[in-house]
């Protein structure tokens, strides 16, 4: 794990990532939400090493490294509506990636506004995680993960002045989310070889 030294949170959360199971990278909130921290799981869910991939917008798993963008309307479409000031507080939604080596999968993605202490929005905190080849039980693994680390961070944010916004809005239906994500891989795998 590494992290860009503009960072002012520090220490504890990095321990935190560090120790994290699951994949979590946080960004700036600025203009073009570069990418400020990532930790190990993000690297290997990805095939990306954090050098790659520190000061970038995450769009780039969008395209597949032959140039091939994937059609993510719908998904982008809701990432804008909550990148916006008066978006929601998080956001849920698959959409497909590509890992490093041109492999597409379909990441469950979850982001959160963390604002500071006047109401702006500091940092975005994002969680990934591969639905395309998962099983439902390991799915729910995640899902208690994630809800634990949400609740974890909570403390190593305060001493920040940070406040981390909404909460995870679980999966209701796991089996059919992952059913749904196969079949847009095998649709995906099928029409074009990326
Ligand atoms: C912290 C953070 C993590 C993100 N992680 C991903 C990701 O794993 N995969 C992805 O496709 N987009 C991810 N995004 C979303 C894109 O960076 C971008 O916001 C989205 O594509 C919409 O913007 P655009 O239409 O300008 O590309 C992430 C964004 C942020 C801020």
């Amino acid at each position: 794990m590494s992290t860009m030294n503009q960072l002012e949170i520090n220490g504890p959360l990095q321990d935190f990532f560090q120790k994290s199971t699951i994949a979590l990278a946080m960004s700036f909130a600025d203009a073009d939400n570069r990418l400020a921290l990532v930790n190990d799981p993000f690297c290997k869910l990805t095939g990306y090493d954090s050098s790659d991939v520190l000061g970038k917008n995450c769009r780039f798993l969008q395209t597949s490294p032959s140039g091939k963008k994937a059609p993510n309307d719908e998904a982008r479409a809701k990432i804008h509506d909550f990148l916006r000031a008066d978006g929601p507080a998080t956001v849920r939604t698959p959409i497909v990636n590509f890992k490093k080596d041109g492999k597409p999968f379909v990441n469950l993605l979850f982001m959160s506004k963390l604002t500071g202490g006047s109401g702006v929005v500091r940092y975005i905190l994002a969680s990934q995680f591969d639905i395309s080849r998962a099983h439902p039980n390991l799915l729910q693994d995640y899902e208690s993960e994630l809800g634990s680390a949400l609740t974890r961070i909570k403390p190593l944010l305060d001493d920040h002045n940070i406040m981390i916004e909404g909460t995870l809005a679980t999966i209701a239906n796991s089996t059919t989310t992952i059913a749904q994500a196969k079949l847009t891989l095998a649709e995906l795998e099928q029409n074009s070889p990326y």
